[in-house]
């Protein structure tokens, strides 16, 4: 490159040109603006949860009905885990809702276990990040979500040794939920639970799983 190449190439123009060049830049950058806001404006609404926007639907997903039959059956045992099915639908952001069937093991407690509940699940409550943020036992009940908070495997109620026993990685839990043995960093996960206008309503969550800390990654 020659000397008077050189000279050109550093040349920054008169004050015109450079006020020209400086309109250019700007303009470019607030049009680039508004197409990032155009694009992250719905990416950012699909991250709300449902129950922001309309008031029938609960702690973050959906209230489902749970099988009458099912429910008298719980209420008539008191202390012996009964497995409950479910439907649910469930719309997430833009996409079009999705029936799903799901199963939750509920508990009616005794009175001795709610009673112990607390002292036997400080899972729940030991820290603001392992609690849930609704009632883990309602009128005595408890409905945990069936995914093992090891790695997500769905555990099994053995009535001979009276706990729920996983058949991944040999995790087993208490009638209450409590960590008993195994690898899982924390107890079952209960799930919001509520009796409306006669039904008995379950929503469906599901918690991170591999950590102490319950952190919500879906509700379908
Ligand atoms: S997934 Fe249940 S013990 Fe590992």
């Amino acid at each position: 490159m020659g000397e008077h190449e050189a000279q050109a190439y550093k040349d920054n123009g008169t004050p015109e040109e450079q006020s020209r060049r400086q309109f250019l830049v700007n303009a470019t950058l607030a049009v680039g603006g508004v197409i990032g806001l155009v694009l992250t404006v719905p990416l950012v609404g699909s991250l709300i949860p449902e129950s922001m926007i309309s008031p029938e639907k609960s702690a973050g997903g959906v209230w489902a009905d749970l099988p009458k039959p099912d429910l008298s059956s719980l209420a008539s045992k008191p202390g012996e885990p009964v497995k409950i099915s479910f439907n649910f639908k469930y719309a997430d952001g833009y996409l079009p809702a999705t029936e799903k069937t799901e199963f939750v093991w509920g508990v009616k407690l005794t009175p001795e276990q709610d009673k112990t509940f607390r002292a036997k699940r400080p899972d729940l409550f030991g820290s603001p990040a392992e609690e849930v943020k609704y009632d883990a036992v309602v009128a005595s009940f408890v409905m945990f979500s069936s995914i093992c908070p090891h790695l997500g495997c769905r555990y099994q109620w053995n009535g001979d040794q009276k706990r729920f026993i996983c058949p991944c990685h040999g995790s087993q839990f208490g009638p209450q939920g409590d960590h008993l043995a195994g690898p899982a960093p924390r107890g079952l996960d209960p799930l919001p639970f509520r009796d409306k206008a006669g039904a008995a309503q379950v929503t469906w969550i599901q918690y991170k799983s591999g950590q102490a800390d319950r952190l919500i990654v879906a509700y379908s």
